[in-house]
């Protein structure tokens, strides 16, 4: 069992080894070089990047630089990339041409790739395209202070070496563009399930768990700061498993959710992502037994046919799937569940893709991102099965997948017609500023007018008046 109030002794306080005084030394020497200059961050790709950008932005600060929102003014301008399907890393391609430019007008300026790009295309984006000074890999950002100043001096610099350790545990994270709602903690790194399409567990390397109390610690730091919504991140949440090599205590993901759920009642607690074959039903008596952790569960299907998923490697059929369904439902009647949908896998039938788009009626999910797919050089289904499915017929799929999904999430916003709801306050309606949005438990936008004496970082109950298949709208009750 793990502590239920666990001290946080051990966090912050580690012995300096003689090899880290000699980067103590260095940082401190760095910051005179430094002060003052500013450095300007992009982030594509998954939460788990804006993330990291936010370890990264608290690396720089350390050392000196300060954050700026103007890439045109900045001394280091860096992009934490995304590798999963090609038309991101062709944006990030585009981005770095543009900054060139700036480079151009503002000799001295340096440029840096961080994250998955950095990590698949290595030395290739320094040496054969020359687009950048600096290649930084996921796991190797404590080395950023170092690898500037060789950039600084003229030379490349690169790390993209990947760590079975690393989790930024001790980094207290400097949050970036926030709403100061709503903040994401990192729990755990990497990937092992090895999924046949998908590139990440080669660009991020072996899952790791962080250290539970390091978790806990930056939810307190949140809610210090007037933060009312933390995000657990991982690429697998469930597979969450950190040892105390104290106690030797296991804490799972299940109990996780319940130590961060204790900070504080009034902060709401969410994570992202589940994977089908490891959520258990102890995260689902977790989310049914504590109202601040939302009735919300983003659990990615991928397809619906049991032929595909066995090709995509996602260890689980379709009938698996169904059943974690119906089990959410008959434990958390209020849950609603989203996914990932990929349309146009190798060898994907008309037969595969109607059992997609009945799967997601059956699910009944408020919500999806769908994409068609991209072949990942490299990954398990580009070695071994043919990109078959013409490009026209994959995005006709996915259009097919966006038509259903919009009908079903509208179906399910309706039934929440007259319905009232605790919603968080996270800033201004987009469309007007007499108007402010916020999410209901279930992490549904809702839409709603102004009251006096009312904030971002409030709760308000709202009782829903009109809806579209992607918001509810309406009035304070
Ligand atoms: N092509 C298309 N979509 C992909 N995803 C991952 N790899 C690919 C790919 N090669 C999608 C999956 C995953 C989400 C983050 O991105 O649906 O869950
Ligand atoms: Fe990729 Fe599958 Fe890991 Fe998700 S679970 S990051 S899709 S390998």
């Amino acid at each position: 069992m793990y502590d239920k109030n666990p001290t946080l002794e051990g966090i912050g306080n580690k012995t300096i080894d003689d090899s880290k005084q000699g980067d103590v030394f260095y940082q401190e020497q760095m910051k005179s070089d430094v002060k003052g200059k500013k450095f300007y961050i992009e982030s594509y790709g998954c939460a788990m990047n804006f993330s990291d950008s936010e370890i990264v932005a608290s690396i720089l600060n350390d050392i000196g630089y300060v954050p700026t929102k103007i890439a045109e003014e900045s001394d280091l301008i860096l992009i934490n990339t995304c590798s999963i399907r090609e038309k991101a890393e062709d944006t990030v391609r585009r981005r770095l041409h543009t900054f060139n430019k700036l480079k151009k007008k503002r000799p001295g300026t340096l440029i840096g790739v961080l994250g998955c790009m950095a990590e698949r295309l290595k030395a290739k984006l320094l040496d054969q395209e020359k687009l950048v000074d600096l290649v930084v890999g996921p796991d190797a950002y404590r080395d950023l202070p170092k690898l500037v100043s060789t950039a600084t001096d003229g030379e490349k610099g690169i790390n993209v070496i990947l760590s079975r350790e690393e989790t930024y545990a001790d980094i207290s994270p400097m949050r970036l563009d926030s709403n100061g709602v709503s903040g994401y903690i990192s729990i755990t790194r990497g990937c092992d399930n090895m999924c046949s399409f998908c590139v990440v567990p080669f660009t991020r390397g072996r899952e790791r768990s962080r250290n539970a109390f390091s978790i806990v610690a930056e939810a307190n730091d949140l809610l210090e700061k007037g933060y009312k919504e933390v995000t657990l991140l991982g690429q697998n949440v469930d597979s969450y498993k950190w040892e105390n090599p104290e106690t030797k205590d296991v804490v799972s993901f299940a109990q996780l959710l319940v130590m961060v759920a204790e900070v504080h009642p009034s902060m709401r607690v969410r994570f992202s992502t589940s994977h089908p074959k490891d959520i258990t039903d102890e995260v689902l008596f977790a989310i049914r037994d504590h109202k601040n952790i939302c009735n919300y569960i983003h659990l990615p299907v991928q397809s619906g046919s049991s032929r595909i998923l066995e090709l995509m490697n996602r260890t689980y059929t379709r009938e698996w799937y169904i059943k974690k369904i119906d089990r959410i439902n008959e434990v958390i009647p209020e849950c609603a569940v989203s996914a990932d949908i990929i349309t146009g896998f190798c060898t994907e039938t008309e037969e595969d893709h109607e059992e997609t788009l009945s799967i997601i009626q059956y699910s009944n999910f408020i919500i999806s991102y769908m994409f068609y797919y991209s072949e990942r050089p490299g990954t398990l289904a580009a070695r071994k099965y043919e990109d078959d499915i013409p490009l026209e017929v994959k995005k006709r799929r996915l259009s097919d997948v966006i038509r259903v999904q919009a009908q079903v999430a509208f179906a399910h916003n309706k039934a929440d017609l007259g319905k009232t709801f605790e919603v968080l306050i996270e800033g201004d309606s987009k469309k007007s500023d007499q108007d402010f949005k916020g999410r209901n438990s279930q992490s549904k936008m809702v839409i709603f007018p102004k009251k006096e004496g009312l904030k971002p970082g409030d709760y308000v109950m709202v009782k829903i008046d009109a809806v579209t298949s992607a918001t509810l709208k309406g009035k304070i009750v």
